[in-house]
């Protein structure tokens, strides 16, 4: 049996990046015979306190990131969708998953060198969050989770965790393998196409899924090109002109070979409108979604006691086996 798990950490505004990249994936999985508990997905908000956060925030960045994974089409009747922090055997399995991992493997995780390489004063959850993330995907006894390239050596830590601790233990958790999403795209920033468009990142090559349309039009028309004219795609020689094609071809479910463009305006045209007729829907949905807070909070509130009710044995099985 196969369980897919999916975590987003609402740890700024959501861009097109992680709609193409991981929440439009994550819905086209949700497809029609699947059974609710094949897939847990929800809101990472604990690992959003792994850098400097505003408390204020934080809970306004969950809802609104939960209100757009639904607008994206995250069905919550067709899957396991919850807040992890209403869920408190994440923390509770993380602390037996700490007590399992290494503080060298931890420091050695690359993430953790580049991102305390930055700050000045470094959390120590940013240290152990990897763990966290292993307790998030071995609780429900997982098999696949779908994960970035940035992402991978964190899910090859939680496979080790989760075979260490087995043959300690004896044998409570299901190793994961990490998923590479056929349908996922990397989108770049659109001012910048040398780096990733990201949420963590102000930029203004960002497109933000609640941006008015006519700032993601300006933005798209004012993307970086190339030098030339001609319209092919060559992510190292024309990475401007080649995001907009990966752009385009993910939000029209169209493989970038089939398109065929004269001249850099018309792409740009085609993508903007492309973006548009994606997000205008997407953002008329989240208008509603928001409009009912109380009726998302629920929906949040019953997908949290359906994690709970799945996690249950698992926790159970791991405090037994460690010795608790
Ligand atoms: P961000 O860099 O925006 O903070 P995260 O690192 O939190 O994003 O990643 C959240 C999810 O979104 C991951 O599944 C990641 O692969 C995906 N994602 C983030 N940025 C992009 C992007 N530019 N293109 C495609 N997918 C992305
Ligand atoms: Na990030």
């Amino acid at each position: 049996m196969a369980r897919v798990l999916s975590l987003f950490t609402p740890s700024g505004r959501p861009t097109l990046g992680n709609l193409l990249g991981a929440l439009r994936p994550s819905a086209q999985r949700l497809t029609a015979g699947a059974a609710r508990t094949d897939h847990v997905y929800g809101i990472a908000d604990l690992h959003a306190l792994t850098t400097p956060h505003d408390p204020a925030l934080l809970n306004e960045r969950a809802l609104e990131l939960a209100g757009l994974a639904v607008a994206a089409g995250i069905d919550p009747e067709r899957c396991v969708f919850f807040r992890q922090s209403a869920v408190a055997a994440h923390t509770e399995l993380s602390y037996l998953l700490e007590s399992t991992a290494h503080y060298g493997e931890m420091q050695r995780m690359i993430q953790f060198k580049e991102k305390s390489a930055r700050q000045e004063v470094v959390r120590l959850s940013l240290l152990t969050y990897p763990a966290l993330m292993a307790a998030d995907i071995l609780l429900y006894q997982a098999t696949d989770v779908p994960v970035g390239a940035d992402q991978s050596q964190h899910l090859e830590l939680a496979r080790d965790l989760a075979e260490r601790f087995n043959r300690a233990y004896g044998p409570v958790f299901t190793p994961p393998r990490a998923v590479v999403p056929k349908t996922a795209a990397r989108v770049m920033d659109l001012a910048d196409p040398s780096r990733k468009m990201s949420k963590s990142v102000d930029s203004p090559g960002t497109i933000h899924l609640l941006d008015p349309v006519d700032v993601v039009r300006r933005k798209v028309m004012r993307a970086v090109t190339d030098s030339g004219s001609e319209v092919t795609y060559d992510p190292v020689g024309k990475p401007g002109v080649s995001n907009l094609l990966v752009i385009l071809s993910a939000c029209t479910d169209t493989p970038v070979e089939a398109l065929s463009y004269s001249s850099y305006g018309a792409l740009k045209r085609d993508t903007a409108d492309a973006v548009i007729a994606l997000l205008e829907p997407l953002q008329d949905r989240y208008a509603g979604i928001a409009a009912d807070r109380a009726g998302l909070e629920k929906v949040l509130r019953e997908g949290a006691e359906q994690a709970r009710t799945l996690a249950a044995p698992t926790l159970a099985a791991a405090k037994s086996a460690i010795g608790l």
